[in-house]
């Protein structure tokens, strides 16, 4: 659909993503864009009671974590992402497949190709115009979050390194649809490279 874009903002813990992702989505519409700002995991009903059992459960094995994003994802691509980009909207989505691959693939250490075949089923082979990583040293992400942590946010060092170098290397072999920038730098910095960016592809 003219007019239609879809921005997906991407990083580890504490990178600033989503308050990121809502400066954006404020300034789209302070211009007069339909802008529909949401979230991975949840953003629909059953997404979010999945988003408190992957943030908070106890128990879940990593294989049901896997299918929990997974079926996030199929609400959340069908029920919302779809039909504001089929009403010509600009869709914000703080996480999105990337993620799956980051965490699950690099961190966890589950196959990627089998990941992107899973992946396509539920998104039905839909992707980003344009992803925003906002790349930031995991030490310094985690030092950021200050209150109770999340099962993700307890996991080891080393497990949010990989991460970040997975985002990394994905950002690398795909230097066109992402933007990559140093999430330590001040807020509004970073809210004018995003802007500069998104203008060329909103117009
Ligand atoms: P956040 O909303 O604070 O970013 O929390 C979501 C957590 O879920 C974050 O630690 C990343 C993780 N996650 C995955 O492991 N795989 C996924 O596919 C998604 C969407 C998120």
């Amino acid at each position: 659909m003219p007019g239609s874009c879809f921005i997906v903002f991407e990083g580890g813990e504490g990178s600033g993503k989503s308050t990121q992702a809502k400066v954006l989505a404020n300034r789209l519409r302070r211009l007069g864009f339909g802008v529909v700002l949401t979230h991975e995991p949840g953003g629909t009903l059953l997404g979010n009671k999945l988003r408190r059992w992957l943030k908070w459960g106890r128990g879940v094995t990593t294989q049901s974590e896997l299918f929990l994003f997974l079926a996030s994802r199929s609400q959340l691509v069908s029920k919302v992402i779809r039909p504001a980009l089929d009403r010509g909207q600009i869709v914000i989505c703080d996480r999105f497949e990337a993620s799956t691959f980051a965490y699950q693939g690099y961190g966890r250490g589950m196959d990627l190709a089998f990941l992107e075949n899973l992946n396509g089923f539920v998104t039905d082979g839909l992707q980003p115009d344009l992803i925003v990583l906002l790349d930031l040293d995991a030490e310094r992400g985690l030092e950021r979050k200050r209150m109770r942590l999340d099962c993700f946010e307890r996991e080891e060092f080393a497990f949010h390194r990989r991460v970040r170098e997975g985002y990394l290397r994905m950002a690398a072999s795909d230097s066109n649809r992402w933007l990559v920038i140093d999430g330590s730098l001040p807020q509004e910095q970073i809210g004018d490279i995003i802007w500069e960016k998104v203008s060329q592809f909103v117009g």
